[in-house]
Protein backbone atom coordinates (compact mmCIF):
# COMPACT_ATOMS: atom_id res chain seq x y z
CA UNK A 1 0.00 0.00 0.00
CA UNK A 2 2.92 2.35 0.57
CA UNK A 3 3.65 2.17 -3.04
CA UNK A 4 0.21 3.26 -3.89
CA UNK A 5 0.62 6.21 -1.06
CA UNK A 6 4.02 7.68 -2.78
CA UNK A 7 2.86 6.93 -6.77
CA UNK A 8 2.90 10.75 -8.32
CA UNK A 9 0.08 9.61 -10.04
CA UNK A 10 -3.51 10.06 -8.42
CA UNK A 11 -5.32 6.83 -7.12
CA UNK A 12 -8.51 6.01 -5.75
CA UNK A 13 -10.62 3.05 -4.68
CA UNK A 14 -14.70 3.24 -4.28
CA UNK A 15 -16.80 0.91 -3.38
CA UNK A 16 -20.74 1.50 -3.97
CA UNK A 17 -19.77 4.39 -5.63
CA UNK A 18 -17.83 6.35 -2.87
CA UNK A 19 -14.61 7.27 -2.26
CA UNK A 20 -13.16 4.82 -0.27
CA UNK A 21 -9.33 5.68 -0.56
CA UNK A 22 -7.69 7.49 -1.82
CA UNK A 23 -3.66 8.50 -2.23
CA UNK A 24 -2.21 11.44 -1.40
CA UNK A 25 -1.79 12.39 -5.06
CA UNK A 26 -5.23 12.19 -5.27
CA UNK A 27 -5.83 14.69 -1.69
CA UNK A 28 -4.06 16.97 -3.78
CA UNK A 29 -5.77 16.88 -7.29
CA UNK A 30 -8.74 17.53 -5.61
CA UNK A 31 -7.54 20.29 -3.49
CA UNK A 32 -8.47 18.62 -0.80
CA UNK A 33 -6.03 18.82 2.59
CA UNK A 34 -6.46 15.26 4.01
CA UNK A 35 -8.43 12.13 2.57
CA UNK A 36 -11.21 12.66 5.05
CA UNK A 37 -12.53 15.39 3.14
CA UNK A 38 -12.99 13.35 0.31
CA UNK A 39 -13.95 9.61 1.85
CA UNK A 40 -17.31 8.18 2.06
CA UNK A 41 -18.22 11.37 -0.61
CA UNK A 42 -20.32 9.98 -4.07
CA UNK A 43 -17.12 9.80 -6.91
CA UNK A 44 -20.05 11.51 -9.13
CA UNK A 45 -20.53 14.51 -6.92
CA UNK A 46 -16.36 15.18 -7.88
CA UNK A 47 -17.17 14.60 -11.51
CA UNK A 48 -18.00 17.58 -14.04
CA UNK A 49 -21.83 17.75 -15.37
CA UNK A 50 -21.09 17.57 -19.04
CA UNK A 51 -19.26 13.75 -17.96
CA UNK A 52 -21.86 12.40 -15.47
CA UNK A 53 -23.23 10.20 -17.57
CA UNK A 54 -20.43 8.62 -19.28
CA UNK A 55 -18.50 8.31 -15.90
CA UNK A 56 -21.94 6.42 -14.42
CA UNK A 57 -21.75 4.48 -17.53
CA UNK A 58 -18.21 3.07 -16.87
CA UNK A 59 -19.28 2.62 -13.15
CA UNK A 60 -22.01 -0.18 -14.42
CA UNK A 61 -19.33 -1.78 -16.59
CA UNK A 62 -17.07 -2.02 -14.04
CA UNK A 63 -19.92 -3.21 -11.11
CA UNK A 64 -22.10 -5.40 -13.52
CA UNK A 65 -19.54 -6.72 -16.29
CA UNK A 66 -16.26 -6.91 -13.83
CA UNK A 67 -14.54 -4.87 -17.12
CA UNK A 68 -11.65 -2.50 -16.95
CA UNK A 69 -12.13 0.50 -18.77
CA UNK A 70 -10.18 1.95 -21.17
CA UNK A 71 -8.27 5.15 -21.32
CA UNK A 72 -10.80 8.46 -21.28
CA UNK A 73 -10.19 11.99 -20.56
CA UNK A 74 -13.14 13.31 -17.95
CA UNK A 75 -13.60 16.39 -16.32
CA UNK A 76 -13.23 16.41 -12.58
CA UNK A 77 -14.50 19.20 -9.84
CA UNK A 78 -12.02 20.09 -7.39
CA UNK A 79 -13.60 21.09 -3.70
CA UNK A 80 -12.83 24.72 -4.67
CA UNK A 81 -15.00 24.48 -7.20
CA UNK A 82 -12.04 25.24 -9.88
CA UNK A 83 -12.24 22.06 -12.80
CA UNK A 84 -9.54 19.78 -13.23
CA UNK A 85 -8.86 17.63 -16.96
CA UNK A 86 -7.52 14.81 -15.58
CA UNK A 87 -6.96 11.05 -17.64
CA UNK A 88 -8.57 8.20 -16.03
CA UNK A 89 -8.18 4.55 -16.33
CA UNK A 90 -10.14 2.11 -13.94
CA UNK A 91 -10.63 -1.71 -13.11
CA UNK A 92 -13.41 -4.08 -10.52
CA UNK A 93 -11.50 -4.20 -7.30
CA UNK A 94 -12.91 -5.90 -3.50
CA UNK A 95 -11.47 -3.26 -1.38
CA UNK A 96 -12.10 -4.86 2.43
CA UNK A 97 -14.16 -7.12 1.13
CA UNK A 98 -16.65 -5.26 -0.41
CA UNK A 99 -16.55 -4.73 -4.33
CA UNK A 100 -15.82 -1.32 -6.43
CA UNK A 101 -13.19 -0.03 -8.55
CA UNK A 102 -9.91 1.26 -8.26
CA UNK A 103 -8.71 4.06 -10.80
CA UNK A 104 -6.05 6.04 -12.02
CA UNK A 105 -6.37 9.73 -12.07
CA UNK A 106 -3.50 11.38 -14.30
CA UNK A 107 -3.89 15.79 -14.42
CA UNK A 108 -3.50 16.51 -17.83
CA UNK A 109 -4.57 20.61 -17.99
CA UNK A 110 -1.14 21.39 -18.86
CA UNK A 111 -0.93 19.31 -21.75
CA UNK A 112 -5.16 20.45 -22.49
CA UNK A 113 -3.58 24.19 -22.06
CA UNK A 114 -1.09 23.94 -24.42
CA UNK A 115 -3.46 22.24 -27.44
CA UNK A 116 -5.33 24.77 -26.77
CA UNK A 117 -2.98 27.52 -27.54
CA UNK A 118 -1.65 25.00 -30.33
CA UNK A 119 -5.58 25.42 -31.98
CA UNK A 120 -5.26 29.44 -31.09
CA UNK A 121 -2.42 29.81 -32.92
CA UNK A 122 -3.14 27.84 -35.85
CA UNK A 123 -6.21 29.85 -35.89
CA UNK A 124 -4.88 33.25 -35.82
CA UNK A 125 -2.20 31.91 -38.57
CA UNK A 126 -5.21 31.34 -40.99
CA UNK A 127 -7.02 34.23 -40.47
CA UNK A 128 -3.78 35.75 -40.66
CA UNK A 129 -3.33 34.44 -43.99
CA UNK A 130 -6.48 35.65 -45.40
CA UNK A 131 -6.00 38.63 -44.20
CA UNK A 132 -2.90 39.40 -45.51
CA UNK A 133 -3.50 37.81 -48.90
CA UNK A 134 -6.93 40.12 -49.47
CA UNK A 135 -5.09 43.19 -47.87
CA UNK A 136 -2.03 43.11 -50.42
CA UNK A 137 -4.78 42.54 -53.57
CA UNK A 138 -6.67 45.61 -52.00
CA UNK A 139 -3.84 47.63 -51.69
CA UNK A 140 -3.41 47.67 -55.46
CA UNK A 141 -6.55 48.42 -55.70
CA UNK A 142 -6.16 51.20 -53.48
CA UNK A 143 -3.19 52.32 -55.31
CA UNK A 144 -4.93 52.78 -58.49
CA UNK A 145 -8.23 54.98 -56.78
CA UNK A 146 -6.22 57.06 -54.63
CA UNK A 147 -3.70 57.25 -57.48
CA UNK A 148 -5.93 58.51 -60.18
CA UNK A 149 -8.31 60.68 -57.94
CA UNK A 150 -5.10 62.54 -57.26
CA UNK A 151 -4.22 62.73 -60.76
CA UNK A 152 -7.60 64.50 -61.08
CA UNK A 153 -7.53 66.70 -58.57
CA UNK A 154 -3.86 67.76 -60.15
CA UNK A 155 -5.56 68.68 -63.19
CA UNK A 156 -8.85 70.01 -61.65
CA UNK A 157 -8.87 74.05 -61.06
CA UNK A 158 -9.29 75.84 -57.41
CA UNK A 159 -12.81 76.21 -58.33
CA UNK A 160 -14.29 72.85 -60.60
CA UNK A 161 -17.44 72.42 -59.47
CA UNK A 162 -16.45 68.22 -59.43
CA UNK A 163 -13.17 68.97 -57.05
CA UNK A 164 -15.24 68.20 -53.89
CA UNK A 165 -16.62 64.71 -55.08
CA UNK A 166 -12.85 64.06 -56.16
CA UNK A 167 -11.60 64.82 -52.41
CA UNK A 168 -14.41 62.71 -51.26
CA UNK A 169 -13.15 59.41 -53.19
CA UNK A 170 -9.62 60.88 -52.00
CA UNK A 171 -10.37 60.76 -48.55
CA UNK A 172 -12.55 57.28 -49.12
CA UNK A 173 -9.42 55.59 -50.25
CA UNK A 174 -7.45 57.20 -47.44
CA UNK A 175 -9.56 55.54 -45.13
CA UNK A 176 -9.35 51.98 -46.71
CA UNK A 177 -5.89 52.50 -47.10
CA UNK A 178 -5.57 52.96 -43.29
CA UNK A 179 -7.79 49.61 -43.02
CA UNK A 180 -5.63 47.32 -44.92
CA UNK A 181 -2.58 48.70 -42.85
CA UNK A 182 -4.33 47.48 -39.74
CA UNK A 183 -5.13 44.33 -41.67
CA UNK A 184 -1.42 43.85 -42.36
CA UNK A 185 0.17 44.88 -38.63
CA UNK A 186 -2.29 42.22 -38.29
CA UNK A 187 -0.71 39.00 -40.57
CA UNK A 188 2.52 40.58 -39.66
CA UNK A 189 3.24 41.71 -43.12
CA UNK A 190 4.16 45.79 -42.54
CA UNK A 191 7.59 46.92 -42.86
CA UNK A 192 8.90 47.18 -39.30
CA UNK A 193 11.81 49.74 -38.94
CA UNK A 194 13.72 48.29 -35.88
CA UNK A 195 15.69 50.17 -33.51
CA UNK A 196 16.74 49.69 -30.30
CA UNK A 197 14.57 51.18 -28.08
CA UNK A 198 14.28 52.11 -24.14
CA UNK A 199 11.08 51.37 -23.65
CA UNK A 200 10.66 53.32 -20.64
CA UNK A 201 11.81 56.42 -22.82
CA UNK A 202 8.69 55.61 -25.10
CA UNK A 203 6.48 55.18 -22.09
CA UNK A 204 7.33 58.73 -20.34
CA UNK A 205 7.01 60.45 -23.32
CA UNK A 206 3.71 58.66 -23.87
CA UNK A 207 2.97 59.15 -20.75
CA UNK A 208 0.95 62.92 -21.18
CA UNK A 209 -1.15 61.74 -24.39
CA UNK A 210 -2.00 58.25 -21.94
CA UNK A 211 -3.46 60.99 -19.58
CA UNK A 212 -5.60 62.93 -21.96
CA UNK A 213 -6.99 59.96 -23.71
CA UNK A 214 -8.17 58.00 -20.13
CA UNK A 215 -9.65 61.26 -19.10
CA UNK A 216 -9.85 62.23 -15.22
CA UNK A 217 -12.25 59.54 -13.98
CA UNK A 218 -9.08 57.12 -14.41
CA UNK A 219 -5.71 57.22 -12.23
CA UNK A 220 -2.80 56.17 -14.26
CA UNK A 221 0.17 54.76 -12.79
CA UNK A 222 3.32 54.29 -14.54
CA UNK A 223 6.29 51.79 -13.23
CA UNK A 224 9.69 51.53 -14.99
CA UNK A 225 11.64 49.12 -13.08
CA UNK A 226 14.72 50.39 -12.39
CA UNK A 227 17.36 48.48 -14.77
CA UNK A 228 14.78 47.69 -17.32
CA UNK A 229 16.73 46.31 -20.57
CA UNK A 230 16.41 46.93 -24.26
CA UNK A 231 14.02 45.60 -26.90
CA UNK A 232 14.62 45.64 -30.79
CA UNK A 233 11.14 47.20 -31.88
CA UNK A 234 9.61 49.57 -34.12
CA UNK A 235 9.21 52.53 -31.93
CA UNK A 236 5.82 54.01 -33.60
CA UNK A 237 4.46 50.62 -33.96
CA UNK A 238 5.20 50.09 -29.64
CA UNK A 239 3.10 53.25 -29.55
CA UNK A 240 0.07 51.65 -31.17
CA UNK A 241 0.41 49.02 -29.12
CA UNK A 242 0.30 50.82 -25.84
CA UNK A 243 -2.10 53.15 -27.45
CA UNK A 244 -4.89 50.15 -28.45
CA UNK A 245 -4.16 48.71 -24.86
CA UNK A 246 -4.98 51.92 -23.22
CA UNK A 247 -8.08 52.73 -25.24
CA UNK A 248 -9.47 49.54 -24.51
CA UNK A 249 -8.85 49.75 -20.76
CA UNK A 250 -10.63 53.16 -20.75
CA UNK A 251 -13.60 51.06 -23.01
CA UNK A 252 -13.69 48.68 -19.85
CA UNK A 253 -13.89 51.63 -16.98
CA UNK A 254 -16.83 53.31 -18.37
CA UNK A 255 -17.23 54.36 -14.17
CA UNK A 256 -13.80 55.06 -13.77
CA UNK A 257 -11.24 53.27 -12.41
CA UNK A 258 -7.14 52.54 -12.52
CA UNK A 259 -4.73 51.93 -15.13
CA UNK A 260 -1.33 50.57 -14.57
CA UNK A 261 1.78 50.46 -17.20
CA UNK A 262 4.52 48.77 -16.21
CA UNK A 263 7.95 47.54 -17.35
CA UNK A 264 10.99 45.58 -16.61
CA UNK A 265 13.06 42.52 -16.81
CA UNK A 266 11.57 38.71 -17.16
CA UNK A 267 13.44 35.63 -17.53
CA UNK A 268 11.81 32.79 -19.35
CA UNK A 269 13.22 29.60 -17.79
CA UNK A 270 12.42 26.16 -19.56
CA UNK A 271 9.64 25.33 -17.15
CA UNK A 272 7.81 28.38 -18.10
CA UNK A 273 8.69 27.97 -22.09
CA UNK A 274 7.56 24.40 -21.72
CA UNK A 275 3.80 25.65 -20.55
CA UNK A 276 3.98 28.33 -23.33
CA UNK A 277 3.40 27.97 -26.68
CA UNK A 278 6.51 29.22 -28.91
CA UNK A 279 8.12 30.61 -25.84
CA UNK A 280 11.73 30.37 -25.74
CA UNK A 281 13.21 30.31 -22.43
CA UNK A 282 15.83 33.49 -22.54
CA UNK A 283 16.09 37.31 -21.48
CA UNK A 284 13.03 39.52 -21.83
CA UNK A 285 11.37 42.76 -21.33
CA UNK A 286 7.54 42.97 -20.00
CA UNK A 287 5.07 45.48 -20.64
CA UNK A 288 2.42 44.58 -18.60
CA UNK A 289 -0.90 47.10 -19.34
CA UNK A 290 -3.56 46.17 -16.07
CA UNK A 291 -6.95 47.37 -15.47
CA UNK A 292 -9.83 47.59 -12.78
CA UNK A 293 -12.70 47.26 -15.47
CA UNK A 294 -15.53 45.19 -16.41
CA UNK A 295 -13.04 41.85 -17.31
CA UNK A 296 -13.94 39.55 -19.74
CA UNK A 297 -15.57 36.09 -19.67
CA UNK A 298 -13.45 33.08 -21.03
CA UNK A 299 -15.15 32.92 -24.59
CA UNK A 300 -14.42 36.27 -24.90
CA UNK A 301 -11.24 35.61 -24.23
CA UNK A 302 -10.47 33.55 -26.93
CA UNK A 303 -11.87 35.39 -29.54
CA UNK A 304 -9.77 38.98 -29.16
CA UNK A 305 -7.19 38.77 -31.08
CA UNK A 306 -9.33 37.92 -34.07
CA UNK A 307 -9.94 40.86 -36.73
CA UNK A 308 -13.13 42.42 -36.55
CA UNK A 309 -14.15 40.90 -33.03
CA UNK A 310 -15.92 43.46 -30.98
CA UNK A 311 -18.46 43.49 -27.96
CA UNK A 312 -18.65 46.97 -28.53
CA UNK A 313 -21.85 48.52 -30.30
CA UNK A 314 -21.10 49.45 -34.07
CA UNK A 315 -19.56 52.29 -34.70
CA UNK A 316 -17.58 52.30 -31.50
CA UNK A 317 -15.52 49.37 -32.08
CA UNK A 318 -13.98 47.74 -35.25
CA UNK A 319 -12.52 45.25 -33.67
CA UNK A 320 -8.91 45.62 -34.85
CA UNK A 321 -7.09 47.02 -32.11
CA UNK A 322 -5.93 43.82 -30.67
CA UNK A 323 -5.45 41.85 -33.67
CA UNK A 324 -2.70 44.72 -34.82
CA UNK A 325 -1.28 44.22 -30.92
CA UNK A 326 -0.54 40.96 -31.92
CA UNK A 327 0.36 41.02 -35.47
CA UNK A 328 2.97 43.62 -34.06
CA UNK A 329 4.05 41.71 -30.99
CA UNK A 330 4.80 38.59 -33.35
CA UNK A 331 6.68 40.30 -35.83
CA UNK A 332 8.30 41.50 -33.34
CA UNK A 333 9.26 38.10 -31.85
CA UNK A 334 7.02 38.65 -28.51
CA UNK A 335 4.52 37.12 -26.74
CA UNK A 336 1.24 38.23 -26.05
CA UNK A 337 -0.70 36.87 -23.10
CA UNK A 338 -4.21 38.06 -21.57
CA UNK A 339 -5.52 37.24 -17.79
CA UNK A 340 -8.96 38.44 -17.43
CA UNK A 341 -12.26 37.70 -15.74
CA UNK A 342 -15.64 38.93 -15.36
CA UNK A 343 -15.48 42.19 -12.78
CA UNK A 344 -11.74 41.52 -11.88
CA UNK A 345 -10.08 43.50 -14.56
CA UNK A 346 -7.77 42.35 -17.23
CA UNK A 347 -3.64 42.37 -17.95
CA UNK A 348 -2.32 42.06 -20.66
CA UNK A 349 1.50 40.83 -20.73
CA UNK A 350 3.82 41.36 -23.95
CA UNK A 351 7.08 40.34 -23.81
CA UNK A 352 9.36 41.21 -26.12
CA UNK A 353 13.42 39.47 -26.28
CA UNK A 354 15.47 41.79 -24.21
CA UNK A 355 19.36 42.85 -26.31
CA UNK A 356 22.49 44.20 -24.84
CA UNK A 357 23.13 46.66 -27.48
CA UNK A 358 22.87 50.28 -26.25
CA UNK A 359 19.91 52.80 -28.11
CA UNK A 360 20.69 53.50 -31.70
CA UNK A 361 20.88 57.34 -32.05
CA UNK A 362 17.96 59.10 -32.91
CA UNK A 363 17.86 58.64 -36.88
CA UNK A 364 17.02 61.90 -38.29
CA UNK A 365 13.02 62.67 -40.24
CA UNK A 366 13.65 63.28 -43.67
CA UNK A 367 12.62 66.42 -45.06
CA UNK A 368 9.31 66.11 -46.99
CA UNK A 369 10.90 67.40 -50.37
CA UNK A 370 8.79 69.84 -52.63
CA UNK A 371 7.28 67.77 -55.51
CA UNK A 372 10.03 67.81 -58.26
CA UNK A 373 10.16 67.15 -61.83
CA UNK A 374 12.72 64.87 -63.60
CA UNK A 375 13.75 64.48 -66.89
CA UNK A 376 15.80 61.21 -66.13
CA UNK A 377 14.92 57.57 -67.63
CA UNK A 378 12.97 55.41 -65.35
CA UNK A 379 12.47 51.46 -65.71
CA UNK A 380 9.33 50.46 -64.38
CA UNK A 381 8.82 46.51 -63.49
CA UNK A 382 5.21 46.18 -62.17
CA UNK A 383 2.57 43.14 -63.04
CA UNK A 384 -0.33 44.86 -61.65
CA UNK A 385 -1.64 46.44 -64.60
CA UNK A 386 -3.77 49.34 -63.02
CA UNK A 387 -0.35 50.34 -60.81
CA UNK A 388 1.83 50.34 -63.97
CA UNK A 389 -0.48 52.28 -66.10
CA UNK A 390 -0.58 54.72 -62.93
CA UNK A 391 2.56 55.02 -62.03
CA UNK A 392 3.90 55.73 -65.53
CA UNK A 393 0.87 58.59 -66.30
CA UNK A 394 2.58 60.43 -62.70
CA UNK A 395 5.62 59.61 -63.66
CA UNK A 396 5.47 61.26 -67.39
CA UNK A 397 3.31 63.81 -66.88
CA UNK A 398 6.43 65.32 -64.56
CA UNK A 399 8.96 64.95 -67.45
CA UNK A 400 10.26 61.28 -66.78
CA UNK A 401 10.80 58.91 -69.54
CA UNK A 402 9.34 55.29 -68.76
CA UNK A 403 10.40 52.27 -69.83
CA UNK A 404 8.01 49.80 -68.58
CA UNK A 405 7.63 45.76 -67.95
CA UNK A 406 5.13 43.61 -66.89
CA UNK A 407 7.96 41.00 -65.24
CA UNK A 408 11.56 40.47 -64.57
CA UNK A 409 12.82 38.85 -67.65
CA UNK A 410 10.93 41.35 -69.62
CA UNK A 411 12.69 44.29 -68.08
CA UNK A 412 16.04 42.52 -69.14
CA UNK A 413 15.16 42.33 -72.66
CA UNK A 414 13.94 45.95 -72.48
CA UNK A 415 17.83 46.53 -70.68
CA UNK A 416 19.80 44.50 -73.42
CA UNK A 417 17.54 45.97 -76.39
CA UNK A 418 18.47 49.68 -75.38
CA UNK A 419 21.53 51.85 -75.73
CA UNK A 420 20.45 54.91 -73.40
CA UNK A 421 21.10 55.26 -69.64
CA UNK A 422 18.68 53.83 -67.17
CA UNK A 423 18.83 56.09 -64.34
CA UNK A 424 16.76 54.17 -61.79
CA UNK A 425 14.42 50.84 -61.73
CA UNK A 426 11.04 51.02 -60.16
CA UNK A 427 10.26 47.57 -59.29
CA UNK A 428 7.55 45.54 -57.69
CA UNK A 429 8.51 43.20 -55.72
CA UNK A 430 6.59 40.46 -55.92
CA UNK A 431 5.95 38.94 -59.30
CA UNK A 432 5.31 36.11 -61.43
CA UNK A 433 8.61 34.50 -62.11
CA UNK A 434 11.54 36.71 -61.16
CA UNK A 435 11.15 38.75 -57.75
CA UNK A 436 11.90 42.35 -57.66
CA UNK A 437 14.64 41.02 -55.91
CA UNK A 438 16.67 39.43 -57.75
CA UNK A 439 15.91 41.44 -60.76
CA UNK A 440 17.50 44.28 -59.18
CA UNK A 441 20.53 41.76 -58.58
CA UNK A 442 20.66 40.64 -62.14
CA UNK A 443 20.48 44.61 -63.09
CA UNK A 444 23.24 46.34 -60.85
CA UNK A 445 25.57 43.33 -61.82
CA UNK A 446 25.35 44.75 -65.33
CA UNK A 447 24.70 48.56 -64.51
CA UNK A 448 26.40 49.51 -61.29
CA UNK A 449 25.13 53.30 -60.90
CA UNK A 450 21.56 52.59 -61.30
CA UNK A 451 19.29 53.65 -58.16
CA UNK A 452 16.49 51.31 -57.27
CA UNK A 453 13.06 51.70 -56.11
CA UNK A 454 11.38 49.01 -54.72
CA UNK A 455 7.81 49.29 -53.99
CA UNK A 456 5.25 46.46 -52.39
CA UNK A 457 1.77 46.39 -50.72
CA UNK A 458 3.82 43.97 -48.32
CA UNK A 459 6.83 42.81 -48.27
CA UNK A 460 7.11 38.92 -47.25
CA UNK A 461 9.74 38.56 -49.51
CA UNK A 462 13.57 38.73 -50.07
CA UNK A 463 13.84 42.15 -49.64
CA UNK A 464 12.47 42.42 -46.24
CA UNK A 465 13.60 39.48 -44.01
CA UNK A 466 11.56 38.88 -40.91
CA UNK A 467 9.71 42.08 -41.48
CA UNK A 468 12.66 44.77 -41.11
CA UNK A 469 13.42 46.76 -43.89
CA UNK A 470 17.06 46.18 -45.00
CA UNK A 471 18.94 49.34 -44.27
CA UNK A 472 19.91 51.67 -47.02
CA UNK A 473 17.04 49.86 -49.13
CA UNK A 474 14.78 52.81 -50.84
CA UNK A 475 11.29 51.13 -50.39
CA UNK A 476 7.99 52.49 -51.17
CA UNK A 477 4.82 51.21 -49.32
CA UNK A 478 1.86 50.58 -51.37
CA UNK A 479 -0.77 52.09 -51.64
CA UNK A 480 1.08 55.17 -52.87
CA UNK A 481 -0.13 58.54 -54.45
CA UNK A 482 1.24 60.11 -57.00
CA UNK A 483 2.34 62.36 -55.21
CA UNK A 484 4.42 59.94 -52.59
CA UNK A 485 6.25 58.47 -55.77
CA UNK A 486 7.63 61.59 -57.24
CA UNK A 487 8.70 62.25 -54.24
CA UNK A 488 10.23 59.11 -53.16
CA UNK A 489 11.24 59.35 -57.00
CA UNK A 490 13.75 62.31 -56.31
CA UNK A 491 14.79 61.38 -52.88
CA UNK A 492 16.33 58.20 -54.58
CA UNK A 493 17.95 59.82 -57.78
CA UNK A 494 19.66 62.23 -55.85
CA UNK A 495 20.51 60.09 -52.93
CA UNK A 496 24.61 59.62 -53.25
CA UNK A 497 24.62 56.25 -52.68
CA UNK A 498 24.24 54.27 -55.70
CA UNK A 499 21.78 51.30 -55.98
CA UNK A 500 23.62 48.28 -55.73
CA UNK A 501 21.64 45.85 -53.76
CA UNK A 502 23.42 43.79 -50.56
CA UNK A 503 23.89 40.00 -51.62
CA UNK A 504 21.24 38.06 -49.67
CA UNK A 505 23.67 36.13 -47.82
CA UNK A 506 25.29 39.71 -45.99
CA UNK A 507 21.57 40.69 -44.84
CA UNK A 508 21.53 40.64 -41.07
CA UNK A 509 17.32 40.79 -40.14
N1 LIG B 1 -9.10 45.75 -21.20
C1 LIG B 1 -10.20 45.09 -21.61
N2 LIG B 1 -11.19 44.78 -20.73
C2 LIG B 1 -12.29 44.10 -21.14
N3 LIG B 1 -12.51 43.69 -22.40
C3 LIG B 1 -11.56 43.97 -23.32
C4 LIG B 1 -10.36 44.68 -22.97
N4 LIG B 1 -9.61 44.80 -24.09
C5 LIG B 1 -10.31 44.20 -25.08
N5 LIG B 1 -11.47 43.71 -24.63
C6 LIG B 1 -12.48 42.98 -25.43
O1 LIG B 1 -11.88 42.59 -26.64
C7 LIG B 1 -12.65 43.07 -27.76
C8 LIG B 1 -11.73 43.32 -28.93
O2 LIG B 1 -10.84 44.40 -28.66
P1 LIG B 1 -10.21 45.21 -29.88
O3 LIG B 1 -9.33 46.27 -29.33
O4 LIG B 1 -9.61 44.24 -30.84
O5 LIG B 1 -11.48 45.82 -30.60
P2 LIG B 1 -12.43 46.99 -30.10
O6 LIG B 1 -11.79 47.74 -28.96
O7 LIG B 1 -13.76 46.38 -29.85
O8 LIG B 1 -12.47 47.91 -31.39
P3 LIG B 1 -11.27 48.85 -31.94
O9 LIG B 1 -10.09 48.64 -31.07
O10 LIG B 1 -11.04 48.39 -33.32
O11 LIG B 1 -11.83 50.20 -31.85
C9 LIG B 1 -13.37 44.28 -27.22
O12 LIG B 1 -14.54 44.57 -27.97
C10 LIG B 1 -13.66 43.83 -25.78
O13 LIG B 1 -14.77 42.97 -25.74
MG1 LIG C 1 -9.78 48.40 -29.09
Amino acid sequence: MLLVELSPEAIFIQTDGRFAFVNSAMVKLMGASRPADLLGMPVLDRVHADFRPIVQERMRRIHENKETVPLIEERWVRLDGGCVDVEKTASPFIYMGREGGQAVVRDISARKSLEDQLRQSQKMEAVGRLAGGVAHDFNNLLTGIMGYSDLLLQRAGADDPTRGDLEEIYRAAERAGALTRQLLAFSRKQVLVAEVLDLGVVITDLSRMLRRIIGEDIALMTVINPGTGKVRADRGQIEQVILNLTVNARDAMPSGGKLALEIGNVDFDSSYAQEHLRAAPGPYVLIAVTDTGIGMDPETRSHIFEPFFTTKEKDRGTGLGLSTVYGIVEQSEGHIWVYSEPGHGTTFKIYLPRVAEPVDAAVAVPQVAPLQQGCETILLVEDEDMVRKLARVALETNGYHVLEATRGEEALAVLRALSGTIHLLLTDVVMPGMNGRELAEKISAMNPKMKILFMSGYTDDAVVRRGVLIEGTAFLQKPFTAGSLLRKIREVLDSAAAGSVRPAAAVSP
